[in-house]
């Protein structure tokens, strides 16, 4: 899809659709009252007889009978002025942009959106870019059928000011890899469990290498011997693919090395301790971390920050084969603190524990991990908003404050020490497992275990990493959250 950023007088562009925003129980905005002028009345005629309304998302295709070179006009509801954010712009564009992609538009402009609201255009830009890119979003690549329709190939922005063009274009240039990045995140989340081992995974992570130039190594089972990562050998045993321990690096100089860790579990059967078979399909999304720390590398290397960056993804199934692990076995990831595994299903925080002791090895500083790590977290927040949680509050600020920039919701909750007190074990150091309660805030605590003084943030995204239908800039399947998050915190750490 082209993007443009241009000044024209709106209604002599040639497209298949223009886009114009009207509020909640306000008048015309500037856009519809320059859109009604030219068609007579029309968008007047609607908003009299309450077709159209304005709420949030409502979108009103009227076909312009060439009053307008565009054939026609999409009035685009943005809600209460007074309420607008640059994330509900994100949002509505995604909606308005599957609605005239299912009327056959294949060109389409809009003018700023909420302009009227003061919202700053340049910002503006980079939403609408992101929402059309990341709204269009379709998984195809095993459907035999043709789409019903070709797609939007190009937008165009029209802006009022000549002056600000030059920021808008740039805003776009980075809407659009940043929208890329959660487009990549979730064309591996999407992909079937045979087909994103953790092979494939390193596969993907070398691509991204080979197309933006980070430095990748894979390194597999007798390195992790050899380093004495025994949680995710652990986790590793009980299936036939070979696990993947994936490293990216991107050095763009400066003193800082962040370190970023994403959980790659490329299928969650539980291992022995199995889980219902109902909806156990949705586990191959285990490695949305670990897909999220892949498509943030590969932005980071197109947009050049002044900081160095490792991402580290510890890649593999848990699977109940005959060598598996089992409840009651003793682990002992690479720092030497013993673990006995209560239950197999929480195992990501196993392989986490050695991809997070190797990035204390790496003094990588902060480090974020990013995990579908607990059912627990996904009751707290259902699916709207991901668990943060962190060991230093400067890194878990830059962290949401990212977030907020994004629009991917985020909250922190507490890291008491009562919680490390439910991880303790009798026949070892710890245990994977608390009780019923906190869960959360458990597994959290014991990845802490692992982090020593680094400054450290986890994202728990097992609540968001997948939607069940098309919601603004999400659509049905994998969202890619925290890809866009993690790039920003990057930018904002350079
Ligand atoms: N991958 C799951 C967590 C999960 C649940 C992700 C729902 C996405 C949606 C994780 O490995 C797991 O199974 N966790 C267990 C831990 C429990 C055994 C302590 C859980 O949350 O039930
Ligand atoms: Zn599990
Ligand atoms: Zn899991």
């Amino acid at each position: 899809m082209q993007f443009k950023v241009i000044t024209e007088d709106t209604f002599k562009i040639e497209c298949d659709a223009i886009i114009v925003d009207i509020y909640e129980k306000t008048d015309k905005t500037t856009s519809v009252a320059a859109a009604d002028a030219a068609l007579d009345g029309a968008i007047g005629q609607l908003i009299e007889s309450g077709e159209i309304k304005g709420k949030l998302g409502e979108v009103t295709l009227i076909h312009t009978l060439s009053k307008m070179k565009a054939q026609r006009l999409a009035v685009l509801g943005l809600g209460k002025k007074e309420d607008l954010t640059i994330d509900k712009v994100r949002g509505a564009v995604a909606g308005a942009c599957r609605r005239l992609r299912k009327a056959g538009v294949k060109k389409a402009a809009t003018v700023v959106l909420g302009t009227d609201a003061d919202l700053n255009a340049s910002e503006v830009a980079q939403a609408t870019t992101e929402g059309a890119i990341l709204g269009l979003y379709q998984f195809r690549k095993h459907i035999s059928k043709e789409p019903d329709n070709p797609g939007i190939d190009e937008i165009t922005i029209v802006a009022s000011d000549k002056g600000q063009v030059a920021d808008m274009q740039k805003a776009v240039e980075m809407g659009v890899i940043m929208a890329e990045a959660g487009c990549t995140a979730r064309d591996m989340i999407n992909e079937p469990g045979n087909q994103m081992t953790p092979s494939d995974m390193a596969a993907m992570a070398l691509k991204v290498a080979s197309d933006t130039g980070i430095e990748v190594t894979v390194y597999d089972k007798d390195w992790m011997e050899e380093m004495g990562m025994g949680g995710l050998l652990g986790v590793a045993r009980g299936s036939a693919q070979p696990p993947k321990f994936i490293v990216l690096k991107y050095n763009g100089g400066g003193g800082k090395n962040v370190g970023l860790v994403g959980k790659g579990l490329t299928f969650d059967s539980g291992g022995i301790s199995l889980k219902p078979s109902e909806k156990m399909e949705e586990m191959k999304g285990d490695m949305s971390g670990g897909a999220a720390v892949i498509a943030a590398m590969g932005a980071i290397a197109r947009l050049k920050p002044k900081i160095n960056v490792t991402g580290l993804v510890p890649a593999t199934e848990n699977m109940p084969g005959g060598a598996a692990q089992k409840p009651g076995d003793v682990l002992t990831p690479m720092n030497g603190k013993t673990v006995e595994v209560i239950n197999t299903d929480a195992e990501g925080r196993l392989i986490l524990a050695d991809a997070l002791c190797y990035a204390n090895e790496l003094k990588l500083a902060p480090v974020v991990d990013i995990a579908t790590l607990t059912g627990a977290c996904m009751i707290t927040f259902g699916t709207i908003c991901s668990g943060v949680f962190a060991n230093n509050q400067d890194a878990a600020d830059s962290l949401l404050k990212a977030s907020k920039a994004t629009g991917e919701k985020m909250w922190q909750l507490p890291m008491y020490d009562e919680y490390k007190e439910m991880i303790k074990s009798n026949v070892a150091d710890i245990k994977n497992v608390g009780s019923r309660w906190g869960g959360a805030i458990t597994a959290a605590q014991f990845l802490a275990e692992f982090v020593g003084d680094t400054p450290w943030v986890h994202i728990d995204i097992a609540g968001t990493f997948h939607v069940e239908k098309d919601d603004g800039y999400l659509v049905k399947g994998a969202t890619g959250v925290s890809t866009r998050t993690l790039i920003e915190m990057v930018l904002s750490l350079a």
